[in-house]
């Protein structure tokens, strides 16, 4: 369990950063062919054994694929189904990778409308085609999410039918108290970085003044940062960060800032899920002790000339 929250907290990080909880549109409301197909999959291999289709705490063992339609991108379910270790290491879900080679059979259309509404059976081939044709596009789906499967493969029938499984009210519920205690962690965690930046008392703000640090900085600019602001910071990629041009500010509050904020649309990425205030303090002790030594091929500057505090 400790493993599982130790794996899951960049992702926690990740989710608390974007504007939003994941949410993708369900594309499909009304079950199609394919994805009653793979409803008779979902039972054949007897997901059921371990799997409600509810929120339900009559069924605590049993792990809810409530609202899983929406959850994640088609090219997951495809992935995951294969090796469900290959996108979560602790994972103890099966791996199911025979679906990814055996092929969709007629006879097991016939089947399945034979057992439930055998006046189907009259249109058999029609259907047919139809449901090979919608296994062509969701392979389509999948290939444009750089995911490549096999034509007419039984995986694809069972992703149609995962991919629409919808939210119960129950869950519909549950999802509204979590967004609004995701809402509450987000605007902690920003009132959190905030205060680091600013407040002159803050751990952020007295590591990054104490030149002692700069060592420990160093280091973590040369596993972080070295790829895109040089060796010895003088800019690669990234500015040159040894002289006293900034385009975002030189001051300890400015640095701090741009490090963990980032500046996502110019390449810069945003450290703040990846780093701990006393790291980017660090950091920032670093940069203050670079400035004025001009390493040897430094960039050129760039931004406005600006006096240190
Ligand atoms: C032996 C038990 C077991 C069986 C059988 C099983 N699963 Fe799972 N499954 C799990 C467990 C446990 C998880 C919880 C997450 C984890 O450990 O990865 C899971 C997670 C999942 C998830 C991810 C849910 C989410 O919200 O992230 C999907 C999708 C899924 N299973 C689909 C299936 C399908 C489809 C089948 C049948 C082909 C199946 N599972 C059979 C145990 C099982
Ligand atoms: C993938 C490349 C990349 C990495 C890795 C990267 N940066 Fe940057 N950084 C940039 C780019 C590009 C900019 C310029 C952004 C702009 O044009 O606004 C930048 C800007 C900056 C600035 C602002 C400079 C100014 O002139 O205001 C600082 C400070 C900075 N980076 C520090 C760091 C630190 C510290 C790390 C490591 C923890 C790091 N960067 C890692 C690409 C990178």
């Amino acid at each position: 369990m400790l493993k599982t929250l130790l794996y899951c907290w960049p992702l926690l990080a990740v989710l608390l950063l974007s504007n939003s909880p994941t949410q993708i549109s369900l594309e499909t409301a009304a079950p199609d062919l394919l994805a009653r197909y793979g409803q008779y999959i979902f039972a054949r291999e007897d997901c059921k054994h371990c799997h409600t289709l509810y929120v339900d705490k009559a069924d605590a063992d049993l792990v809810s694929l409530d609202g899983l339609g929406g959850k994640y991108p088609l090219s997951w379910f495809y992935y995951y189904l294969d090796d469900p270790r290959s996108l979560s290491p602790y994972s103890n879900m099966p791996s199911f990778p025979h679906l990814h080679v055996d092929t969709l059979r007629r006879q097991t259309l016939e089947q399945i409308f034979r057992e439930n509404n055998p006046d189907e059976l009259a249109r058999l081939n029609a259907s047919w085609s139809e449901l090979l044709r919608q296994a062509d596009t969701l392979k389509a789906q999948l290939e444009s999410e750089g995911a490549f499967a096999k034509n007419g493969t039984e995986v694809l029938a069972l992703i149609a039918y995962l991919r629409q499984i919808p939210s119960s009210p129950a869950k519909i519920v549950q999802d509204s108290i979590d967004y609004q205690q995701f809402l509450l962690q987000k605007k902690e965690w920003q009132i959190q970085w905030e205060y680091e930046f600013k407040d002159p008392n803050s751990v952020l703000r007295k590591t990054a003044q104490n030149k002692k640090q700069a060592k420990q900085g160093g280091q973590l600019f040369r596993s972080n940062c070295r790829a895109c602001h040089g060796e010895n910071g003088g800019g690669g990629v990234g500015p040159n960060l040894t002289d006293a041009y900034w385009l975002h500010g030189g001051k300890t509050e400015n640095i701090a800032q741009t490090i963990a904020m980032g500046v996502p649309e110019k390449g810069m990425i945003s450290w703040q899920a990846m780093l701990t205030p006393t790291e980017v303090g660090q950091l920032v002790a670093y940069i203050h002790s670079i400035q004025g030594t001009k390493p040897k091929d430094a960039k050129e500057p760039q931004g406005r000339l600006v006096n240190d505090e």
